[in-house]
């Protein structure tokens, strides 16, 4: 099920706060910061925050500036994103400025937060997911229902822990404040629990006054059937690196990365890379990592096209090869048409041979991009 970009966005201190524990509100960036919160709100069809925000900052999440109200009106869109706060227990202050401000709002809660919440006149949809809140069902909630593509998440420290380790959160952009709070009291950014064991990866890093911006992609695949965000990432630079294929007639172009559980980049590929002319992308790929790498068992290939079921260019067909390798995970985009080969179903080999393959359709538009003059 396709859900919303999920953006992580946090202040914090150096000794990782995201708060003290008086009773304003600690402020950790600057205006020249809050300008740039603010337009990365304008940007976004929702903003969500916690319960727990709600009841300590009692904040509005506005877009503050007009001109980019009036954009995203010219734009056809809500001239304020819509707030979205999720609790368990539906004990909120109906007096609160969150539902008082700004445009559309929506709680999403459990059935007895939904009693509570409606006995307490709380002015908003109020949504239950059941008797718990789940946090895949609330996302694909707000994607389907509200029609929600890019989910900007403003704390706090339980919900931001919560979508990192439930591998939900698409992007991570954090402000380093310099400052230290050292109360063990005061709420932390990201509390104990199981995060992906390997390292994010650092896509930008920006000074902004005397706090910096650092934004961060998770990188560890799901496992199984279930789908990371990091899977999303990986698949789409198996598509990005189709665009590098020499064009052909008589072969897909195809991009693959083949990535171990920790995430870790093992290897990429494309087809027809480096000047020969029958290679496919997860061959060539797969060519670069020593076959004695452990972490292959526990890798995944990423390939925007499914791997080949049957090929007359070399004596093993992709599938074979990934199995062969001891991969049990693939990811791709795009079942194989009949173009070239009638009836070929590399999915089946593969799961035949106890691996899974998870198919996100909606990278199918990017990967045949580069295959459009095949199309016919
Ligand atoms: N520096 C920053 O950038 C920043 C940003 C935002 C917040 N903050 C700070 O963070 C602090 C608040 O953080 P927090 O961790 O206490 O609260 P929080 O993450 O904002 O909200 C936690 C609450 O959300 C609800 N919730 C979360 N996950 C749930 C689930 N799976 N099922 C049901 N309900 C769920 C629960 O509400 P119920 O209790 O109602 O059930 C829970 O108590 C404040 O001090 C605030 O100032 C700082």
């Amino acid at each position: 099920m396709p859900l919303p970009h999920v953006l992580l966005s946090a202040a914090v201190s150096l000794d990782g706060y995201l708060d003290d524990t008086g009773p304003e509100r600690l402020l950790l960036s600057g205006p020249a910061d809050f300008d740039r919160v603010d337009e990365v709100r304008a940007s976004v069809d929702a903003i969500l925050v916690g319960a727990g925000t709600v009841r300590a900052d009692n904040p509005r999440l506005l877009v503050n500036s007009a001109e980019r109200r009036a954009a995203r009106v010219a734009e056809g869109r809500a001239e304020y994103p819509l707030k979205v706060t999720v609790s368990g227990s539906g004990e909120l202050d109906p007096a609160a400025c969150f539902w008082h401000t700004g445009g559309e709002k929506v709680l999403l809660t459990t059935d007895g937060g939904a009693r509570r919440a409606r006995a307490l006149g709380i002015g908003a949809d109020v949504v239950s997911l059941g008797p718990q809140l789940d946090w895949r069902r609330a996302l694909e909630y707000l994607h389907d229902r509200r029609g929600v593509r890019r989910l900007m998440v403003e704390g706090g420290g339980t919900v931001h822990t919560q979508l990192l380790q439930q591998e939900l959160a698409d992007e991570l952009q954090l402000v380093l404040a310099p400052l230290l709070v050292g109360d063990p009291a005061a709420p932390r950014l990201f509390g104990p629990g199981a995060y992906q064991g390997g390292r994010l990866r650092l896509v930008e890093s920006r000074r902004i006054e005397d706090v910096v911006l650092n934004r961060y992609l998770p990188t560890a695949p799901g496992t199984g059937e279930r789908v990371a965000a990091a899977d999303r990432h990986w698949l789409a630079l198996a598509c990005e690196l189709a665009e590098l294929c020499p064009p052909s007639d008589t072969a897909f172009s195809v991009g693959a990365v083949v990535v171990a559980a920790d995430g870790s980049e093992l290897a990429r590929g494309y087809s027809r890379e480096g000047g020969d002319p029958v290679v496919h992308a997860e061959e060539a790929a797969l060519a670069k990592v020593d076959p004695a790498d452990r972490r292959l068992a526990g890798a995944t290939v990423y390939s925007s096209l499914e791997p080949c079921a049957r090929r007359a260019s070399r004596p093993a067909p992709c599938a074979r090869l990934i199995l062969d390798a001891g991969v049990r995970r693939v990811v791709t985009a795009w079942r194989e048409p009949d173009t070239f080969v009638p009836g070929a179903d590399g999915t089946g080999v593969l799961t035949a041979a106890g691996a899974t393959v998870v198919v996100l359709a909606e990278y199918e538009a990017r990967a045949k991009a580069p295959n459009r003059h095949l199309e016919g």
